[in-house]
């Protein structure tokens, strides 16, 4: 069910889920995409009329309210971006929402505050849940879920609320699924998935979906020692999965079986060790073979880079999650670039290109890259994995 499904919303308070869980350097929100990918949303439901009472959730404070989780922040943005006041409520479903939400006119926008801060919320009790989602739907007519970012979630206020108030998928949750799924279902091909980021473990469920359906599979970034290791290379102090490598054998030789190009790094930037007050950063291009006993791999290589460049824009249907580095030290985000590039350029060329992972989208945007230099950047971190896995995700069953 989508927003047209609901019917007329003059007057009616909409209560909207969505993801506003933005990186915070104290106060201040150093990507702002997951609130600016809110808003086509929001603005729809104000031109029709409708009270917009909005809930998300700001890190993880178990139950407890946290100040420096609090949402204050994210309204004082909304409400930059939206041109009008946002007003935040103390509390997600007390006193002060009902009384904030009871002052409301229509269009206007109301944020509860961080639903997290409820024990219940996040509750494994379906019932305590449910009876905390009764309270929460109680201020509103209708619910439009939109955090596409928490459907992974079967938590209070993306999953419960949906089953108490008719309820309908928002436009980020419609774009998101149906851009995934292109990717999913019926790609054009070549297919090109890149892989990067810390862990192998995290990226187990993707790998074993994706190297049934992927023409190519591209690894990078900190997982890419374990994939070096399973081939018998040396890591030195890099980053590695002992426990995933038979597990990656088999990926390598599954992938052999069916085809899949699997591309690997030539070459690996490496330091003596993660960069820190005691560690300096004296980047040193290796042989992806010859990485020395005492030093870390903390970027592919130039070569690499340009490898990588060439097979994604050498692609029809690209999907990028993790970065290839740690790009956030400048002498280490070459290869996370190239990979960028090489999305821009396939873009260019014609390509569908998905970059999925909040990190990998803050990682695009702290390179300087546009939203619009992509078809489209995911606002799901986890969700968008476990779409890409294929499993089922209990806040868009919910919505069916
Ligand atoms: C995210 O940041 O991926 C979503 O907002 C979900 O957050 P969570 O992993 O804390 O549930």
């Amino acid at each position: 069910k989508t927003l047209k499904d609901l019917g007329d919303l003059r007057g009616k308070k909409v209560l909207v889920r969505a993801d506003f869980n933005v990186p915070l350097k104290a106060t201040e929100i150093t990507d702002d995409g997951r609130i600016r990918a809110a808003l086509p949303t929001l603005q729809e439901l104000r031109t029709q009329g409708a009270k917009v009472i909005v809930m998300a959730h700001l890190g993880r404070p178990k139950g407890k309210v946290v100040p420096e989780l609090s949402l204050a922040p994210v309204a004082k943005r909304l409400g930059e971006l939206l041109g009008c006041d946002v007003t935040l409520a103390e509390d997600t479903y007390g006193e002060d929402a009902q009384a904030k939400v009871a002052a409301m006119n229509d269009g206007d926008v109301v944020l509860l505050q961080n639903v997290r801060f409820n024990p219940e919320e996040t509750s494994k009790d379906e019932a305590e849940r449910s009876e905390y989602a009764k309270k929460i739907a109680a201020l509103a007519d209708v619910f439009v879920s939109d955090g596409f970012g928490v459907v992974h979630r079967a938590q209070g206020s993306d999953y419960d609320v949906a089953k108490v108030l008719p309820s309908a998928a928002g436009k980020l949750i419609e774009k998101e699924v149906k851009a995934l799924s292109r990717a999913t279902e019926n790609p054009e091909r070549p297919f090109t998935v890149v892989l990067g980021g810390s862990k192998v473990s995290d990226k187990l469920g993707v790998i074993e979906n994706l190297l049934s359906k992927a023409d190519r599979l591209i690894i990078g970034g900190g997982m890419v020692f374990t994939f070096l290791k399973a081939k018998g290379y040396e890591v030195g102090t890099s980053l590695l999965e002992e426990d995933q490598l038979e597990t990656v054998q088999g990926y390598i030789k599954t992938a052999q079986e069916r085809g899949v190009e699997l591309v690997l790094p030539t070459d690996i930037v490496v330091n003596p060790g993660f960069p820190s007050d005691d560690t300096p950063v004296a980047p040193e291009v290796v042989p992806a073979d010859a990485i020395p006993a005492d030093k870390m791999g903390l970027d592919i290589g130039p070569e690499s880079g340009k490898l990588f460049h060439d097979k994604i824009v050498d692609s029809k249907t690209v999907v990028w999650n993790g970065p290839m580095g740690v790009f956030e030290v400048k002498e280490f985000q070459a290869g996370t670039k190239a990979v960028a590039q090489g999305l821009v350029d396939a873009t260019k060329a014609g390509a569908f290109t998905i970059v999925g992972g909040g990190d990998s989208a803050s990682a695009v945007r702290h390179l300087g890259f546009k939203d619009e230099d992509f078809s489209h950047i995911s606002t799901g971190g986890g969700a968008s994995l476990e779409f890409l896995e294929g499993k089922t995700l209990p806040g868009l069953e919910v919505l069916q």
